[in-house]
């Protein structure tokens, strides 16, 4: 039966047209180095495509090479400017060309070609050019080395670090098949919350075997550096990077780090938020901090992803305020190997989040965009919701920093600013499950962040497409419904948890229900009612220049529309606004029958995903449409759920009936 464990790399057999087109185009293979991965790769799928093998002959139909090789040169392509990641896809008369500026690229090429045949897309007249926008294209896993995974939903780590280095999982191939098919190349192995113990030489060695399998598919591996580790593990007195003693113990772990992972990437480092130590622990900065580790990297080509997720419950100012106060005042002073990481909202990955206003405003440092494919405040793996039109919002979205047009997209990929360093960081939802993300949807999310760090610029319909095609099958009456499921999707979770800007309604801890009546507990921003500030009268987050002022944080355009009910986004407007229940939205309706509305638009959204799901049963295979429905089911219910309870608690703070034609809950 299906399991889900082949991804978007099924390679099922192909029939009729689609069939014949592939058998004539790519029947056969010719390589300039025939025992390169790539072949391997374009065999296996394409034997799984036209179900038989697919031979390696000096006159084969698909030409795999590098930019260097004769074979490939002697065509007269043009393979300027490809660099180590980019491919061209030529038809050539009755041949096709695959040439990548190195094996990499090869490969990300190869993977190309197979996403055609397997789309049954035409594949005559290729003419094809690919670079990526994003250099670094990196997944973090919040993997810790007892193989918990924090806020993964399916199942343990898949980092066995027990029976590393010896035994190799076969699933660690499969793991960096499936990235490099979607131009994944680098790896976070372990949690930013992080434990030294990944530092010491014998866990080095681990990672160096993890290394060794993921290096032929273009991957390199980074580690989380613990910032107290020079105490924990070092035998230091403390870790103050302002001593030249710690500076050189991680200097020389460097070293030692790169004598046996010579590619190693580079750390990533979560210092002085949520309790993790960090350079303000001894009076410093965070760029004291990046600046000491990046002079231990920089000889060896490594990088540091300092991570701007930082609050503080010592200071009382608006949370959504801290990471900009604390970073902008560092802008030009990192080291030229710092990239300062940022998530794409100024909380926590909530389903919608105005993009975060560090974008734009730190134009002498290349950033990171951090995105979460793990869905910690999205449902977890039950909940259908594909992620690449909430990414697509915020990367599109204009900083005006300086001028119209400076997107949070360019900003990332360094072109605004011309940085030579480029990054996007995933949040891993990958786990030991047979599906690998705890759900066969939630693998869209995984194969979408690497379609988008590779360009920006596709669509999520497009993405959708490609991923619903090779993980279904390419028949429009499977992948039309199938995308009519997922497009809508991110709008039915933010209308059925947090409508209208709303945010961090969660239950405390595990972040999964509905909980908008928290309050008390350790600290102010970890409840709800922080966030959504409802009384009798209003409710919303009033972050204006009469609230906390966080609007300033913007370029003037924005600020000044924040400013004001009227200019602020729907989507924005409790976010950014305290707004009286009974006041007249321009929708028409009073604030509190708008939330209604959207609470039941969400439900109704999901009630149609799973008619859709019904309409298509025995067209998918029975394993993955019975679990598939099971979670709509689930979803619908908690939709439900969501809805029910915070309307009996706005009812309770605010005292008002429903509006006509709501129904009370069942
Ligand atoms: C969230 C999440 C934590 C995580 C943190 C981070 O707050 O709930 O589990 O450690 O983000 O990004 O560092």
């Amino acid at each position: 039966a299906e399991d889900g464990y082949d991804l978007w790399l099924r390679f099922r057999p192909l029939t009729g047209a689609a069939l014949a087109q592939t058998e004539t185009r790519l029947g056969s293979i010719a390589a300039a180095d025939t025992k390169d991965i790539a072949v391997a790769e374009l065999s296996r799928g394409l034997s799984g495509l036209l179900g038989k093998p697919v031979p390696v002959l000096p006159d084969g139909k698909v030409v795999l090479g590098t930019a260097d090789d004769p074979a490939i040169q002697a065509l007269g392509l043009d393979l300027r400017g490809l660099g180590p990641d980019g491919y061209v896809i030529r038809s050539v008369g009755d041949r096709t060309i695959v040439a990548g500026g190195s094996r990499t690229g090869l490969l990300y090429g190869v993977f190309h070609l197979l996403r055609l045949a397997q789309e049954t897309a035409p594949l005559t007249a290729l003419n094809l050019r690919e670079v990526p926008k994003i250099d670094r294209r990196i997944l973090n896993h919040w993997d810790n080395l007892d193989r918990y995974v924090e806020r993964g939903y399916a199942g343990q780590s898949i980092w066995d670090w027990h029976k590393l280095p010896d035994w190799q999982d076969p699933r660690y191939t499969d793991y960096a098949r499936a990235n490099a098919s979607i131009g994944i190349n680098g790896t976070v192995l372990n949690n930013v919350n992080a434990n030294a113990t990944i530092l010491t030489r014998p866990y080095l060695e681990k990672v160096a075997a993890l290394a060794a399998v993921f290096r032929p598919y273009g991957i390199r591996v980074y580690l989380t550096a613990r910032f107290s580790a020079p105490k924990e593990i070092g035998g230091l007195p403390h870790a103050d990077p302002a001593d030249p003693a710690v500076a050189a113990w991680w200097k020389a772990k460097a070293d030692e780090i790169y004598s046996i992972i010579p590619d190693f990437g580079g750390f990533l480092v979560k210092a002085n938020s949520e309790g993790q130590p960090g350079p303000q622990d001894y009076g410093r900065t965070h760029a004291d901090g990046a600046n000491m580790l990046a002079d231990a990297l920089a000889p060896h080509g490594g990088i540091v992803m300092w991570r701007a997720f930082v609050y503080s419950h010592e200071t009382p100012d608006d949370r959504a305020k801290q990471a900009y106060t604390e970073f902008v005042p560092l802008d030009g002073k990192f080291r030229d190997n710092v990239l300062v990481q940022v998530k794409n909202g100024a909380i926590d990955f909530q389903p919608r989040e105005p993009f975060h206003p560090l974008f734009g405003a730190m134009p002498k440092t290349p950033l990171v965009m951090e995105f979460q494919i793990t869905k910690e405040y999205l449902g977890f793996a039950t909940h259908l919701v594909y992620l690449a039109p909430m990414w697509k919002e915020v990367l599109d979205a204009d900083t005006f920093r300086p001028k119209q047009g400076s997107t949070v997209a360019k900003v990332v990929d360094g072109s605004l600013d011309g940085h030579r360093l480029s990054a996007m960081a995933g949040v891993a939802n990958i786990g030991v499950d047979r599906t690998w993300s705890g759900s066969h949807f939630d693998q869209a999310n995984w194969y979408a962040y690497g379609r988008l760090a590779w360009n920006h610029g596709l669509s999520s319909e497009v993405i959708a497409r490609e991923w619903a095609a090779a993980t279904f099958g390419a028949d429009p009456a499977l992948v039309n419904p199938i995308l009519s499921m997922m497009l809508p999707s991110h709008q039915a979770v933010v209308d059925y948890m947090t409508p209208l800007g709303l945010h961090h309604l969660m239950g405390r801890g595990h972040h999964y229900g509905p909980a908008p009546w928290l309050e008390g507990g350790p600290r102010a921003d970890w409840t709800s009612v922080y966030y959504h500030r409802a009384t009798r009268t209003g409710i919303g987050f009033d972050r204006t220049r009469r609230g906390s002022g966080a609007v300033d944080q913007y370029a003037p355009i924005w600020a000044d529309r924040f400013d004001k009910v009227k200019t602020t986004p729907p989507e924005f407007l409790l976010w950014f606004h305290h707004v009286g229940w009974q006041e007249k939205l321009a929708t028409g309706r009073t604030l509190w029958a708008e939330l209604l509305h959207r609470y039941g638009q969400g439900i109704e959204t999901v009630a149609g995903m799973r008619r859709t799901w019904d309409g298509l049963k025995g067209k998918v295979d029975d394993a993955r449409w019975q679990q598939t429905a099971t979670f709509l089911s689930i979803q619908h219910k908690e939709a439900q759920w969501w809805r029910d309870a915070s309307v009996a608690y706005w009812q309770s703070i605010h005292g008002l009936p429903l509006p006509p034609g709501e129904q009370p809950p069942p």
